[in-house]
């Protein structure tokens, strides 16, 4: 892929719905247009129909890797707790509701992390290894028959959503509510999620208090019937551990439900897409599949940069670049740009399987809020890529893939593919 520059800088409005529509070339072109000519550019807030909140003051767009990571790496001056996920205000209990811990900034942040960082050890992560090999392999079964399918909703998606599932011990029968509320959540800015006309936070708080009920309900019942998952972990101290509350184990699973799943569904089917664009590359990974995996995964997650931007707020003027910022600013911080960046990564539009170093900022910059499911993605990709190797070894994508329109979430909806029908093992 080569970027193309067809905006001028002045042109460049990443406000406008119509720039989240431009073909993917263009928008990378925007982004180097945006990193060469000023990396931290101030843009005007849209409206948003169907958010009865009134646009804000505008915002600054770090679009230089080293800018965003020297951001991430100071969090005392930009702050999380006005919000990460939203270029909007939200009213501060929606923002605790929908991100939890991603919205604080320390010390509530540091002590939620510390419960939580309970379920992601490396010992807690062993024991899932074994489910995340069983579901991949239940996930080509299921398709093997039949020689084509839907890449993103029968390949890609299942397999986080299973495992975040059975990390918190979620039945079988409740997987497809936890989906369908999650997409809601997450693809609020696309019409086939929140059809025009839809109130967008009136749904999405809907859509998030379903899903908080019924982890309320399993709290409780694992209060009564602990087992060994990450609900009963949270909710049961060992010794003077803390544990979360009722709420916080709520809006914790939202959380994770939307932090853990449509991320890495994306990574794996715009990981797909690019090696079956660059059949090079393809052949390179099959033919070494272990060695080249480490580099391999990693080059996946800085090509898919499944989340686009997060959003921090100034506490306290502060010089970024050869800007002043001021108290109160907003500032986002534009992994997908960050991850293309010039400075940093040679050829950074080639898809390069091997490539070493890669420090890409896809799973956010290095401070407190690092991707806490970095190391469970890492795995579930690699075992998705094994497996499809391993017994769909010449799938194709068979047609154009169809994208979310969100400046979120780089997501494909659909892409169908094909292959050399097989058995189920
Ligand atoms: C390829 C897949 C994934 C990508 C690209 C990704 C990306 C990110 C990014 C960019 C952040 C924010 C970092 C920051 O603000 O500095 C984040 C935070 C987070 N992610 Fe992930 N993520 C992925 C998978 C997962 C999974 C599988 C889980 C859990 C099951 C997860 C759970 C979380 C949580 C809980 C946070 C909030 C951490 C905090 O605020 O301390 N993520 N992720």
């Amino acid at each position: 892929m080569q970027p193309v520059r067809s905006l001028r800088l002045e042109e460049i409005d990443l406000s406008s719905i119509d720039f989240w529509a431009l073909s993917s070339e263009e928008r990378e072109g925007a982004f180097s247009t945006l990193r060469a000519e000023d990396p931290i550019r101030f843009f005007e807030e849209g409206e948003i129909p169907g958010v009865p909140i009134e646009k804000g003051p505008g915002y600054w767009s770090l679009t230089r890797h080293a800018h965003i990571l020297e951001a991430s790496r100071a969090p005392e001056v930009f702050s999380s707790a006005r919000g990460a996920t939203s270029i909007l205000d939200l009213p501060s209990e929606m923002n605790e509701f929908f991100g939890g811990m991603i919205n604080m900034d320390d010390p509530r942040h540091g002590r939620q992390r510390r419960i939580v960082s309970r379920g992601f050890t490396p010992r807690a992560l062993a024991r899932i290894e074994a489910a995340v090999e069983k579901r991949a392999e239940a996930i080509v079964d299921r398709v093997i028959e039949k020689g084509e399918c839907d890449f993103v909703t029968e390949i890609a998606a299942p397999l986080p959503l299973e495992i975040v599932c059975e990390m918190m011990g979620i039945p079988e029968s409740q997987t497809q509510l936890v989906f369908e509320r999650t997409n809601l959540i997450l693809g609020l800015g696309d019409p086939e999620y929140a059809p025009v006309g839809t109130n967008l936070l009136a749904a999405a708080l809907q859509a998030g208090s379903e899903l908080a009920a019924l982890m309320r309900e399993m709290a409780e019942e694992r209060r009564r019937n602990p087992r060994e998952d990450l609900t009963t972990a949270l909710i049961h101290a060992a010794g003077n551990e803390e544990v979360l509350t009722n709420d916080e184990i709520a809006s914790f699973f939202v959380l994770l439900v939307v932090a853990g799943n449509e991320t890495t569904r994306n990574a794996i089917s715009h990981g797909m897409k690019a090696l079956c664009d660059t059949p090079d590359e393809r052949r390179r990974w099959q033919a070494d599949f272990d060695g080249l995996a480490p580099t391999a995964v990693e080059e996946i997650v800085r090509w898919a940069s499944p989340v686009i931007f997060m959003r921090r707020s100034l506490t306290q003027e502060t010089t970024l670049g050869e800007k002043t910022l001021r108290e109160g600013d907003k500032v986002l911080l534009w992994y997908n740009s960050g991850n293309r960046d010039e400075a940093v990564f040679k050829d950074p539009y080639r898809f390069d399987v091997g490539r070493k170093p890669n420090e890409h900022l896809g799973f956010g910059g290095a401070g407190p809020h690092y991707c806490l499911g970095a190391n469970l993605a890492r795995r579930e990709i690699r075992v998705m890529f094994r497996e499809i190797f391993r017994r769909l070894p010449d799938l194709e994508i068979t047609g154009p893939p169809e994208m979310l329109r969100s400046n979120f979430i780089h997501g494909i909806k659909r892409m169908p593919c094909a292959f050399t029908p097989g058995t189920r093992s």
